[in-house]
């Protein structure tokens, strides 16, 4: 059978989405290729969200199809997701070796159309139609096999976004707000619970806005609806029906929007034990003035208090987000704003973005783009404060005591093992085969970047 490389860009969906894909091509016979050159079918999945990350892939494109061609190599290759998404069949006008570009609605179409260009049925195809239903027609995303020793699972339960953030293309190349129901998430959840999965993200582009538009009974997929949780939001209702499931140890989210941690949200943090004291929640600016062009919907006021309250029901809570530097209009005093509020916040981790202007985005046309130049410094000027904030916070776990769940041996060193902190953080320590999968304490010793040193042998003997 053939041999597929999967190469993935971007965020936790991308990879979750490249998982899937994977997955059904293992399903029908094929074997996963350690890199391109040894590969019968290259896809690259790929991210738009900034121009840099489209450039990647098709650099990385560039390359391949460059390569394959002087070692007289015929290969399939493809782009799929985002940027497949927006730019459909000018991406083949640009490279035309390319043999496919597969949509954000169209990954479970993958192995069909593969087959197509293998057995040469096809010369070149272009899916990026919307389809119905799509968001739930994936589950299988585990690989054969990677299932035992998998402890930690991505599952998606909405796709799209209708918030549409003038910076934004993610309505564009992610579609209207899907969401799945909730019996249909759950049961998902729990076979993978049943295969060993310890830990469970659930994953969307605004996962807050889960369900809004169903109908209690649409919410539970036409089965009897609990009545005493109609009061909560439904992405609430969904977390405490994941919650329940015997078997898991951790529950985590991403990517919510402030405008949907309501007092339902806060409240189920201090309420459900195995939800992780973690939160990665994307402020953008942090200046009123700069979140209205944006068309965020929230004050900068506003989104203090969500995290005060959150500190008042998890102190321990790792407090993540994303922040871009450089949108238009963007002044001196604005950005001390952002500056400011990230003094005050002291933020875990923050990503920093310099504004990109995206095709078909308002804010792509408007007055007072900020030069280069200014974008570069003032991301430079946040990151050192970010990073020096987020510093003297790792130094802050030494001495203390940790629980983590260990996800297997480190990439980089196979001595070491390496498992997560419930905010998120990465430890590492000298571990073993029978350390897998297990959630256990360990006492933190020293801090490198961005990671944790721990010693288990104080704590777990
Ligand atoms: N330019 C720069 N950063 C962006 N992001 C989204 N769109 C843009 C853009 N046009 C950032 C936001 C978002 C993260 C995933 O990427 O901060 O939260």
């Amino acid at each position: 059978m053939p041999s597929v490389y999967i190469k993935t860009y971007g965020c936790q969906m991308n990879e979750r989405d490249s998982e899937a894909v994977a997955a059904q091509l293992v399903a029908k016979g094929y074997t996963l290729a350690k890199s391109e050159a040894a590969a019968d079918v290259v896809l690259l999945n790929t991210c738009s969200v900034r121009d840099f990350a489209e450039q990647k892939a098709v650099n990385k494109m560039r390359n391949v199809v460059g390569t394959a061609r002087s070692e007289k190599r015929d290969q399939i290759v493809g782009f799929m997701g985002c940027m497949a998404q927006s730019r459909g069949r000018e991406l083949i006008d640009k490279l035309p070796d390319v043999d496919l570009v597969l949509g954000t609605q169209k990954f479970h179409r993958a192995a069909e159309y593969i087959e197509e260009l293998l057995a040469g049925r096809r010369d070149k195809i272009v899916d990026t139609e919307a389809e119905a239903k799509s968001e739930a027609a994936i589950r299988e995303h585990l690989l054969n096999g990677s299932a035992k020793t998998s402890v930690s699972a991505f599952v998606s339960i909405m796709q799209g976004c209708n918030q549409h953030c003038t910076f934004c293309i993610v309505p564009s190349t992610r579609g209207e707000e899907r969401s799945r129901t909730i019996p249909d998430i759950v049961s998902e959840c729990r076979e993978l619970v049943s295969r060993g999965v310890k830990e469970i993200t659930l994953l969307g582009q605004i996962v807050t806005s889960y369900g809004k538009r169903f109908s209690a009974a649409e919410l539970f997929g036409g089965t009897s609806v609990p009545a005493s949780r109609s009061d909560k939001s439904a992405f609430v209702q969904l977390l405490e029906a994941v919650h329940e499931m015997d078997g898991l140890g951790r529950l985590r989210f991403t990517s919510p929007h402030p405008r949907g941690y309501g007092d339902d949200l806060v409240e189920a943090y201090a309420r459900l034990p195995k939800l992780c004291e973690s939160a990665h929640i994307p402020l953008q600016s942090g200046s009123d003035r700069i979140l209205k062009l944006m068309h965020r919907g929230y004050t900068r006021e506003k989104f203090l208090g969500i995290i005060r309250k959150l500190r008042q029901a998890r102190p321990n809570i790792g407090i993540y987000t994303d922040i871009i530097v450089g949108f238009p209009g963007e002044t001196d005093a604005d950005f001390e704003q952002t500056m400011s509020l990230c003094r005050e916040v002291e933020f875990d981790n923050a990503y920093i973005f310099k504004y990109s202007p995206r095709r078909d985005t308002p804010a792509a046309d408007m007055p007072d783009q900020v030069p280069q130049k200014v974008r570069e410094e003032r991301n430079h000027r946040l990151l050192e404060l970010v990073n020096e904030i987020a510093a003297r916070k790792y130094d802050a776990f030494i001495g203390k005591q940790v629980q983590i769940l260990v996800e297997g041996p480190s990439k980089k060193n196979a001595a070491r093992y390496t498992g997560r902190t419930r905010c998120n953080r990465i430890v590492l320590f000298d571990g073993s085969a029978r350390h897998h999968g297990q959630l256990m304490d360990v006492k933190i010793e020293r801090t490198g970047s961005f990671t944790l040193y721990g010693d288990p042998a104080v704590v777990n003997l």
